[in-house]
């Protein structure tokens, strides 16, 4: 009874269309009950698939999870636990992290799993490799759309910077990425990895002060997390052969 009318007042109200089946498993005694498993029934569907969209639309290279994740080969700080690098509280408090340390000792890895995490807790994430989102500006300035572009990336909770500093600059470029680190202070979480230390920052933005405002915005409210061991492609090779 009444199933069309339903869905047609779900398709109005951009409820699930699956309400008007949800609607006759649900037991209650009252009709409050009945309306608030209903809803929170909506709100369950709703939050997955948002879960499910953050997931598709980060833009992670693969997705990697903490799944047998061991933590003794990261220099972690004081301020961070191995759980709460997992749980990802620092995005809550809008903190950054500078993943530091060689190719292969796992950062892009960890950042992937932060990352994954925090869209599987509703938050949303953006993953870019430097060099990559760079130009994605750049190309989108010269298409007179980076007030669009630049407006998704502050709408989300978590901005992932991969391979910061691998490869130099253009002044131009510099300065967008500049702008978009600045947006996120105070306002959202970056993490960065990377293998250039702070002193070397200064290849990447040429400018000193640009370099010293961003190492300020970045450390200010941020954890250096150290990645010393040895290389996980490496031992990945090495036990191939
Ligand atoms: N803690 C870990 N447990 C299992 N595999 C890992 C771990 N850290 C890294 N790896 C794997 O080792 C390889 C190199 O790690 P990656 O994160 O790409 O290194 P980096 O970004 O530092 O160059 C990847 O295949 C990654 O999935
Ligand atoms: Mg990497």
């Amino acid at each position: 009874m009444f199933e069309n009318e339903i869905t047609d007042c779900c398709k109005a109200l951009k409820l699930g269309a699956a309400m008007a089946q949800t609607s006759k498993s649900i037991e209650a005694e009252t009709h409050q009950e009945f309306l608030y498993k209903i809803l929170l029934e909506e709100i369950k569907r709703r939050n997955e698939a948002k879960r499910v969209r953050y997931l598709n639309t980060a833009g992670f290279y693969s997705i990697k999870t903490f799944e047998g994740h061991r933590f003794d080969e990261v220099k972690l700080p004081a301020a961070l636990s191995p759980d709460s690098i997992k749980t990802g509280e620092f995005i809550d408090r809008k903190e950054n992290l500078v993943l530091y340390g060689n190719v292969g000792t796992g950062k892009t890895h960890m950042a992937t799993a932060i990352g994954v995490n925090a869209c599987n807790a509703g938050k949303e994430v953006k993953f870019f490799r430097t060099a990559a989102l760079v130009n994605y500006l750049s190309e989108q300035k010269s298409k007179g759309n980076l007030t669009k572009v630049l407006k998704a990336i502050n709408k989300a909770d978590l901005l992932i910077l991969d391979e910061w500093g691998y490869v130099p600059l253009e002044r131009d470029g510099a300065r967008l990425l500049f702008q978009v680190i600045s947006d996120c202070y105070e306002k959202r979480s970056v993490i960065l990895t990377t293998n250039q230390e702070f002193s070397k920052w200064i290849t990447v933005f040429y400018d000193e002060q640009m370099t010293a405002s961003i190492i300020d915005r970045i450390v200010h409210y941020g954890h250096l997390v150290i990645f010393d061991g040895p290389s996980n492609r490496l031992k990945g090779a090495l036990m191939k052969n």
